[in-house]
């Protein structure tokens, strides 16, 4: 099983996912500040890995913490809430975690602070639980929409990489595979970061689920040839309304797939969705560097001094989701009612 990150006794560990595909190694990070670079960094990516990693951060920072008071370990949680939050815009997870996070030092804050220190660690590792048994039962749901035979595509990376373990995407065809349906994974590439070449590829291959990379440009003819049964991609947020950030690309093949009369599923947990977001206009979506579309493995592919764009997200309107995925079962259009009646009508607001 991949191991994508784990609270150990020296600290947090991870799996390094800019080395992947070539390199497995792992990095233990021993402070939040170091987990805010590893995110920032990208050696873990992925939605709800993003948001279990922020919670682990934080208890990092109560276990560090020199405070003698409960003011003064409050302060230090603050601190070290305020900078993980700044990490990543997008993926709403990372604030559902320090959220989540704040309310269990609220809990307990009446408790002696090394016993404080002990809860807030054992509830980050309880929301690592929780996600993959999140990703379990999105997979059990999932799988019934999955076809019984032929290719399914995927873009970005929305597997074991991307969470605390089995993915909700690739959870999803994981789970269809364990049934016994015989899927075919085309794994767009997902310029400009590769996180369908590099890291797609590389976990279906190890689970030895039949995987097939393409360019990303290639998606719409493969649709055309009737190689395609289903999509299903993961998600960054989800507005109040269904409408869906995910990684830049996204909205091109939903509309693609609208176009093909092929059905385009969403598999995400609940705390990806964002109801205090009316709509996809409303989420902020991180911009990064230039130097990720200029290069590829070092080497320059664009004449100095041209414009660059890099939006790592894409909105895709509700319009074009089929289908989306949740732990609590499966919901359809129109998400307005049905993702609340699914929540139980929970609110969340950023930090
Ligand atoms: O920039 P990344 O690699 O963090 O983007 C990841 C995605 O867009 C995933 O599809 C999304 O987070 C869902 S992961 C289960």
């Amino acid at each position: 099983m991949i191991q994508t990150l784990e609270w150990t006794d020296q600290g947090v560990r991870f799996i390094d996912q800019t080395k992947l595909p070539t390199e497995e190694t792992y990095v233990t990070c021993k402070t939040h500040e170091q987990v805010a670079d590893a995110i920032r960094t990208m050696v873990v990516r992925g939605a709800p890995a993003i948001g279990v990693a922020a919670a682990m951060g934080i208890a990092l920072a109560a276990k560090n913490s020199k405070a003698e008071t409960t003011g003064e370990l409050k302060r230090d949680l603050d601190q070290a809430s305020d900078l993980i939050g700044k990490t990543r815009p997008t993926a709403v997870n990372l604030f559902w975690a320090i959220r989540r996070m704040q309310e269990k030092f609220e809990r307990v804050r009446i408790r002696p602070i090394t016993q404080i220190k002990q809860d807030l660690i054992e509830e980050s590792q309880r929301m690592h639980a929780e996600d993959i048994a999140a990703n379990q039962a999105m997979g059990r749901h999932g799988a019934t929409l999955m076809p019984s035979e032929g290719g399914v595509l995927t873009h970005c990376n929305a597997g074991a990489l991307a969470t605390a373990g089995y993915g909700t995407a690739l959870g999803v065809i994981r789970a269809a595979v364990e049934q016994g349906k015989k899927l075919h994974v085309y794994a767009d590439e997902t310029r400009p970061f590769l996180q369908g070449s590099r890291l797609t590829a590389w976990e279906l291959m190890k689970d030895g689920i039949p995987t097939t990379v393409i360019s990303d440009n290639m998606a719409g003819a493969m649709m055309n040839q009737g190689r395609i049964g289903a999509i299903v991609v993961g998600a960054d947020r989800i507005a109040a309304n269904g409408d869906v950030a995910n990684k830049i690309g996204t909205y091109t093949v939903a509309v693609l797939a609208k176009e093909h009369g092929i059905p385009f599923y969403v598999a995400a947990p609940i705390s990806t969705i964002d109801f205090a977001c009316p709509d996809g206009t409303k989420i902020p979506i991180e911009q990064r560097n230039a130097n990720e579309v200029t290069h590829i493995a070092g080497k320059q592919m664009t004449p100095d001094g041209v414009s660059i764009e890099n939006p790592a997200f894409d909105v895709t309107p509700a319009k074009y989701v089929t289908a989306i995925i949740t732990e609590r079962g499966i919901t359809r259009a129109p998400y307005e009612e049905s993702l609340r009646r699914l929540a139980g009508a929970e609110a969340k607001v950023e930090v």
